[in-house]
């Protein structure tokens, strides 16, 4: 691989991504091969949030969405599960002051009622904090699953015709995206999921319909700026039809 700066101008700014969704994958695997605990991967892990949040905001990244704890990883041991709520607070109280200094929006996908108090309450601030930010959206997917977004797009729905706001008859494609964590938002252009796994393990189902997919063997926690640059310059080498000629 090229050095940083090379690989980085090759970039095309004009054709960028307006939105890149990362599956973070592969921490476990990367403690694994060191013989550490598996909450070891997921520290090493946080830093490359901070360092790919930092390199989408340097390049003029409109959206970054990334998946951070899905609805099935509660079937994870109790211990996991409270070291990843950990580095989640450590990496708000770290981070937050930056992150709205550099002008960046922090939206949650998923449902964070359901987290332990701690985690929910920093997430809170991080929202509160950041709304009138209008630089980088930073979704954060959290407690997150497609399924159960798209059921919960429908009930809202529904109770916007309960109380008369909207018909059935209204329902299109494009409504129904405003019923979705995302409301507002363009459909992610590019996914990007590393430690070599080729599913969506439940993620924005109803986003991706037209999404460009870029996968790579490399471990999350192993996951340098330069696996970014290089996902975007295979993305604005695609030809992207949505269905045409
Ligand atoms: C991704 O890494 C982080 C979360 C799902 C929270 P994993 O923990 O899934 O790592 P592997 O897939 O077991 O290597
Ligand atoms: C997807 O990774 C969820 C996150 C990255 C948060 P998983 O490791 O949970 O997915 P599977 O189990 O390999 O499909
Ligand atoms: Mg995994």
């Amino acid at each position: 691989m090229k050095n940083s700066k090379g690989i980085k101008s090759n970039i095309n700014i004009d054709k960028l991504p307006k939105h890149i969704a990362i599956i973070m994958d592969g921490n476990g695997r990367w403690a694994k091969k060191r013989s550490l605990p598996r909450n070891f991967g997921h520290q090493e892990g946080m830093k490359r949030v901070i360092e790919i949040v930092e390199a989408a905001h340097q390049i003029g990244i409109g959206y970054l969405t990334l998946y951070a704890f899905s609805t099935e990883n509660w079937k994870r041991p109790a211990n996991e599960i409270n070291g990843l709520m950990k580095i989640l607070v450590i990496y708000i109280r770290a981070e937050l002051e930056r992150l709205h200094n550099n002008n960046i929006k922090i939206n949650i996908l998923g449902d964070i009622s359901e987290l332990p108090e701690t985690p929910r309450n920093e997430v809170v601030k991080a929202i509160e904090k950041t709304k009138y930010n209008t630089g980088m959206v930073l979704n954060i997917a959290l407690n997150y699953g497609g399924r159960n977004e798209i059921i919960r797009g429908i009930k809202e729905y529904l109770k916007d015709i309960e109380m008369g706001k909207i018909s059935v008859e209204d329902l299109n494609t494009d409504i129904f995206s405003n019923y979705l964590y995302t409301r507002g938002q363009p459909d992610p252009d590019l996914i990007i999921r590393p430690s070599g796994e080729q599913r969506l393990s439940n993620f924005l189902l109803y986003q991706i319909a037209y999404s460009e997919f870029w996968y790579s063997d490399v471990l999350w926690p192993d996951f340098k700026e330069n696996h970014l640059y290089e996902a975007i310059i295979d993305f604005q080498n695609r030809s992207r039809r949505f269905g045409g000629i």
